[in-house]
């Protein structure tokens, strides 16, 4: 038996849900450039979940019950009071989906109409979970769901406590949705994992909320603006860069697995950061960006993956930075809650070996006979 490291080329399940295929990323076959351009947060959500994209009337009923259920039980705002302030949001809200399991009556039931319904309550939940910590954390009270908005605006609404701006709303939309699903990730894997145990869905959301906070995956965004504000000024760009590359160190938010040629998501982020600097006359960290990407193309080959703009874009917005795993977490609960689905419909224990590279057989040595 020989390992094959970070399972690199391993094809592990079979999935209807999103593709990745000659660098071209589809969700249930539709190109993403085509979703990013057109679709809201919430048709991919009905997509990812239902294979079809919804009509107006099915949409309009998701919109509803995502709202319905997005405001979380009074026993879950005591337990966020109960948290340090200082507490990383991402594990935070590790800790309160995991909590979460603890007030839905169906957290047991496997059936799949209960799954659904907790796939669409959690789904619903995050954004509050988020936004709640965030308010606490800043000494204020939390603001509840806003009846009649769609998710991206309720969010921002959530967020920042006022009616969001329509360009806001706009570019949180189109991040939901290029960050929605992304074929076997390491999150989702190990949510596939979680499932395929016959655990329940909040435990398979947990997992993947924990795998995701890591800077390798879903960590990266906030690590971009650590090495962003590092910088500081474009003209240090080319310094700060060459030497971490000598040092053998990783620049956030470039190479990618999958993607040799580039990550179809980056360019709508891209644009995004370019047209958000442009409207709020700041320049300065979609400038340095672009920088960085030329030194590190240069040097290396490497492009872009979708972590590295969306530093910028969440910046531009005004959101803090540890809140740009948590976005994506909001975002990734759409196609980790869809892949769990999948994998009870067609379950089997994910349960592979390992390559054994320790000692041969040894004696035991009696405890009093041992250096
Ligand atoms: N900066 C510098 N060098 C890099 C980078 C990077 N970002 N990414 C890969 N390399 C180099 C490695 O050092 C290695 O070089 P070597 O062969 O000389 O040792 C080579 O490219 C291959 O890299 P691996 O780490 O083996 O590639 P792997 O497929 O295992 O990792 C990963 C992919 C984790 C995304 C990697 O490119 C990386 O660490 N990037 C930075 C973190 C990041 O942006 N993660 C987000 C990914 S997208 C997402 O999860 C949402």
């Amino acid at each position: 038996m020989t390992a094959t490291k970070g399972l690199e080329g391993v094809v592990a399940v079979t999935s209807g849900i999103s593709s990745i295929i000659d660098g071209v990323l589809t969700y249930r076959g539709i190109n993403i450039d085509s979703l990013a351009e057109h679709a809201s947060f919430e048709e991919v959500l009905y997509l990812l979940w239902h294979g079809e994209l919804p009509n107006r009337a099915q949409l309009d009923d998701l919109r509803t019950q995502l709202i319905e259920n997005a405001d979380i039980p009074a026993e879950m705002v005591t337990q966020i009071k109960s948290y340090p302030k200082s507490a990383n949001p991402m594990a935070v809200l590790r800790s309160l989906v995991s909590a979460l399991a603890l007030y839905d009556d169906e957290a047991e039931d496997l059936s799949r109409d209960a799954n659904f319904r907790k796939a669409l309550r959690v789904t619903a939940k995050m954004p509050t979970l988020v936004t709640a910590f965030n308010h606490y954390r800043h000494g204020r009270e939390y603001v509840k769901p806003k009846a009649g908005y769609t998710f991206a605006q309720n969010f921002l609404y959530m967020l920042n406590g006022q009616e969001p701006s329509s360009t806001a709303v706009e570019a949180i939309d189109k991040a939901l949705v290029l960050h929605a699903d992304h074929e076997l990730n390491a999150s989702t894997f190990a949510s596939r994992v979680t499932t395929a145990t016959l655990s329940d869905l909040y435990s398979a959301i947990t997992t993947a909320i924990g795998t995701l906070k890591g800077p390798l995956h879903g960590g990266a965004n906030e690590q971009v603006m650590v090495l962003l504000e590092e910088i500081g000024s474009i003209d240090r760009a080319e310094e700060v860069i060459k030497a971490k590359l000598a040092a053998k160190e990783k620049i956030m938010g470039f190479g990618h697995r999958v993607y040799k040629d580039g990550d179809p998501r980056a360019k709508h982020l891209q644009k995004m950061s370019k047209q958000l600097a442009e409207l709020t006359e700041n320049p300065t960290w979609y400038d340095m960006s672009t920088k960085v990407e030329q030194i590190v193309t240069g040097e290396k080959g490497l492009k872009p993956n979708v972590d590295f703009y969306s530093a910028s874009v969440y910046t531009y917005l005004g959101i803090e930075r540890d809140l740009f795993t948590p976005i994506f977490a909001i975002s990734r609960v759409s196609g980790w809650t869809a892949h769990v689905l999948e994998q009870y419909d067609n379950n089997r224990l994910i349960r592979p070996r390992a390559e054994y590279v320790g000692h041969g057989n040894r004696p035991y040595v009696p405890l009093n006979e041992r250096p």
